[in-house]
């Protein structure tokens, strides 16, 4: 059995004000809540005000990116060593956002999925197609594509800790979520290539979350394909009240 996640992504939203307010509302709300793992990342600067605020509470915390070297001349930049550090367990690698607007390729994706790894940090990899790309009927080839060049890159015992998140490009942040039929196809797609590169006991163990307008009225129904191991949710996982009915679907 694949034990589900609800992950918020918080992106370039909260200061530790703000992030500190959202925990002393939402912990109580999800004390209960132990059918599936909760994850949030915030902003760097705030991940050690979340940290604190998740003490002694099933909620992991992780960064939104990561840089694949430990240290050196890199400025701006945050290692995977550095995360574990101030407590993180998770990391987002190879958003949508991160590679239209920070230029990052599946092959970024592989190093640093291998650097999180390397740090004992767990990796969610992001894949999801563009809306020309949908229209296009390439929907299944980009999949393939991007997990070809990125996660098909690592060796089985990477691959059994990594969690996969499809994000269609096209339902992120404009309120148009895939239907469960839609975002489960596209779940099949991957599992499909999973199981080519790592066999099909690793290929059914791997977890795969749909991300991309997911609200507290739409978390049910994705919920409700097998395929669909849980949520990466940004806008909704914003709001304490909002976040804890997606967890508590
Ligand atoms: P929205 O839930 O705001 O559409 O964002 C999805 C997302 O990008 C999560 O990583």
């Amino acid at each position: 059995m694949r034990k589900p996640i609800i992950a918020g992504n918080w992106k370039m939203y909260k200061t530790a004000a703000e992030t500190a307010a959202f925990f002393e509302k939402f912990n109580p709300l999800v004390a209960q809540s132990t059918h599936c793992e909760i994850v949030i990342c915030p902003t760097f600067v705030n991940l050690p005000a979340a940290v604190g605020a998740a003490k002694g509470t099933r909620i992991g915390i992780g960064g939104q990116n990561l840089y694949f070297v430990k240290e050196g001349a890199f400025t701006g930049e945050i290692s995977g060593p550095m995360l574990e550090a101030v407590g993180v367990q998770w990391v987002i690698i190879g958003h949508s956002e991160r590679r239209q607007y920070f230029g990052e390729t599946d092959a970024s994706v592989l190093k640093k999925t291998v650097a999180a790894l390397d740090t004992g940090l767990k990796p969610i990899v992001c894949v999801g197609e563009r809306l020309e790309e949908r229209e296009a009927g390439k929907t299944a080839d980009v999949l393939t594509a991007q997990f070809s060049g990125g996660i098909a890159g690592l060796d089985p015992a990477q691959f059994a800790k990594i969690v996969i998140a499809y994000e269609p490009v096209w339902a992120i942040g404009t309120g148009k979520t895939a239907t469960p039929e839609i975002a489960a196809d596209a779940h099949r797609v991957i599992r499909e290539q999973a199981a080519k590169q790592f066999g099909k006991g690793a290929a059914d163990a791997v977890r795969i979350l749909y991300g991309g307008s997911v609200k507290p009225d739409n978390i049910k129904g994705l919920m409700a394909q097998p395929e669909i191991d849980g949520g990466l949710v940004g806008g909704a996982s914003l709001d304490p009240v909002s976040f804890a009915n997606i967890v508590n679907f």
